[in-house]
């Protein structure tokens, strides 16, 4: 048996490693990991653009009130407890718009209704919650999808609580 063979094998598969396709696809590889790992834009530019944090805090009917995008304050809007930032859709319910009404308000009853009459809001804001506890199924069911839209389109920024509620105090003092 012809044993130089053991010693020709590494060398051809050596040459045949560093063949010209390989190197060619080699550069290619980097070429690709280069621009997968390099920053898409300046550090400096990422910042500028990021949106600005968001707080999630407990507000209470009266402290909600003033984020009716009046006077360069957000748009916000509660649906069964949860505050949404709704100020994307400012031509929606900011001053002027045909939902108005639901701004720094709890919209939970109108959207139920599909009602934008003043008497779907909470007329006591220092009272209760609305419970909607009279509402039907068809009503809570269309309550239900607009809730899916919200939180699907706008960021949620806090929940609603009544007036005097515990957590309200807790917030309060970590702020
Ligand atoms: C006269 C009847 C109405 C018309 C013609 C109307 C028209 C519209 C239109 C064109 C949109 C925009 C849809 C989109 O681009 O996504 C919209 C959205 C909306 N409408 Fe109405 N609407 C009517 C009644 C109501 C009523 C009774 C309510 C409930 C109180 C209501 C609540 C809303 C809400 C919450 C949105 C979503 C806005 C958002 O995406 O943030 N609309 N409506």
């Amino acid at each position: 048996m012809d044993d130089r063979s053991s010693t020709i094998v590494p060398a051809a598969g050596v040459a045949s490693i560093a063949s010209p396709i390989n190197l060619v696809l080699l550069s290619l590889f980097l070429v690709l990991v280069y621009m997968r790992l390099r920053p898409a834009k300046p550090i400096a530019a990422t910042l500028l653009t990021a949106p600005p944090p968001t707080v999630f805090r407990v507000f209470t009917p009266p402290q909600l009130l003033p984020y009716d995008g009046n006077k360069g304050m957000p748009v916000y809007l509660a649906v069964r407890g949860n505050v949404f930032d709704v100020s994307p859709g400012r031509n929606f319910y900011g001053p002027g718009g045909p939902y108005e009404i639901f701004a720094g308000r709890d919209a939970s009853r109108g959207l139920a209704c599909g009602s934008f009459d003043r008497e779907m809001l909470t007329e006591n804001v220092e009272g209760p919650l609305d419970k909607l506890e009279d509402l039907g199924g068809d009503e809570m069911e269309a309550l239900r999808g607009w809730e899916e839209r919200f939180n699907e389109k706008y960021l949620v920024v806090g929940k609603l609580v009544p007036v005097g509620h515990a957590e309200v105090e807790a917030d309060e003092v970590k702020a």
